[in-house]
């Protein structure tokens, strides 16, 4: 699966550093190239002739140490297909996002311009840190990917969030990154995701429980996959790519209106809610004597029709969420608002849909044929809806 990839490990100074030699090993056995750069204090965890003999290459650690007539952080930068950091330190990280490059791994990551994933393993108390988690923000918006740590018992006697994340999924990640093709290069892509507010006055409002992870996803995928991208969303994501940041259905049209002619794919993954408070009240409504409350509610208009009714290039997929009768419903969701694709997933499955990391989904075209896309992580269900709508 890996056969002719290069892949750079970067290895910090943290007691997760072993659990590198077990992903190093599985890399090599499927046929990577890997080549380990190593802070000097990710040493004292684990040895520089373990990783050398796993890696089946030379080590690096010091800058200095140039062989070759060029410097070794800009070669090993162009050399690699994808550097992963492994367990990183909080220290690394934050120097990595403000530029520092103090050490071979750090020149190298000031240097790496292509894909990078940082998985990092630091105590709960570090990673919470402000200042940490605005550094972790700031790579995130810069395209870096982050492979959040998990909780549970940590190495230095704390219980937390703060411990590196499965050598499986540290796996997987490096494997779907290195899988995208290029087939959107000169595309723009439109998604919008997460679930419409509509304001009934200014301290309530009505929405859903969409959580904005599967528009998110294929934003993303879209990126690596070579697309300008423009995320229209309810939630708050940090990525390299155009965000904006709506609340209302009416905002949501408003924003994909600007955006419509210069597009080419139009992916409505949003919860957009089907109808709006008909009087907003401007001030906090109080309670009455009265027992029930009736709140009149106006449709809103229906966005992913009205694209499919005046589009003239664009390729538009919906999204549908059922809770039953899950085929039946979206063959007639996709006949009635006339877009290209439909992807439909079951809501009644506590196991995937809104926000579950993962998804299983069945896409259906206008011909009426279906596909159905295993269970898995929603970034691979994204990769897969947008290979498939390419082919
Ligand atoms: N959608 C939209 N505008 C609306 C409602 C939905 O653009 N006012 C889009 C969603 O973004 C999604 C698709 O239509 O891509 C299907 O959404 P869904 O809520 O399943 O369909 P509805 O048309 O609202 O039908 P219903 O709620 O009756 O199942």
């Amino acid at each position: 699966m890996l056969n002719g990839k290069n892949i750079l490990i970067g290895i910090t100074g943290g007691i997760a550093a072993y659990k590198i030699c077990e992903l190093i090993r599985k890399f090599k056995k499927n046929g990577a190239n890997v080549r380990v750069v190593a802070t000097p204090n990710a040493l004292n965890f684990v040895t520089k002739l373990t990783l050398q003999n796993l890696s089946q290459n030379e080590v690096y650690v010091e800058e200095f140490n140039v062989k070759d007539w060029r410097p070794e952080h800009i070669s090993f930068a162009d050399e690699a297909d994808i550097m992963l950091i492994a367990p990183a330190t909080a220290n690394t990280i934050s120097k990595i996002a403000t530029g520092v490059a103090d050490n071979l791994l750090t020149s190298i990551a000031c240097a790496f311009n292509k894909k990078m994933i940082i998985a990092p393993a630091m105590n709960c108390n570090m990673w919470n840190n402000p200042v940490v988690q605005e550094n972790i923000s700031k790579l995130r918006s810069l395209g870096v990917e982050f492979l959040e740590p998990e909780s549970g018992f940590l190495a230095c006697g704390y219980i937390g969030k703060g411990r590196l994340c499965s050598i499986d999924k540290i796996y997987s990640s490096v494997v779907e990154a290195l899988n995208y093709s290029k087939k959107l290069e000169g595309k723009k892509v439109v998604v919008t995701s997460g679930g419409t507010i509509e304001d009934i006055d200014p301290v309530r409002y009505i929405s859903n429980y969409s959580s904005g992870k599967m528009g998110f996803a294929i934003a993303n995928a879209a990126k690596n996959m070579g697309a300008e991208v423009v995320l229209i969303t309810t939630k708050n994501f940090e990525a390299p790519y155009k965000i904006v940041k709506v609340k209302s259905a009416i905002d949501m049209q408003n924003a994909i209106d600007k955006e419509f002619e210069t597009s080419d794919y139009i992916i409505m993954a949003a919860a957009v809610a089907d109808y709006r408070v008909k009087n907003y009240s401007q001030q906090k409504m109080k309670k009455t004597n009265d027992d029930n409350l009736v709140l009149e509610l106006v449709k809103n208009p229906d966005i992913l029709k009205g694209l499919c009714d005046k589009k003239t290039h664009q390729i538009i997929v919906g999204f549908c969420a059922e809770s039953e009768n899950l085929l039946n419903n979206a063959k007639e969701k996709i006949a009635k608002k006339g877009c290209d694709y439909l992807v439909a997933n079951d809501i009644s499955r506590a196991d995937i849909g809104f926000s579950s990391d993962d998804n299983e989904v069945s896409i259906l075209d206008k011909s009426g044929k279906i596909v159905k896309l295993d269970k898995a992580p929603k970034k691979v269900i994204a990769r897969q809806i947008l290979e498939y709508i390419n082919e």
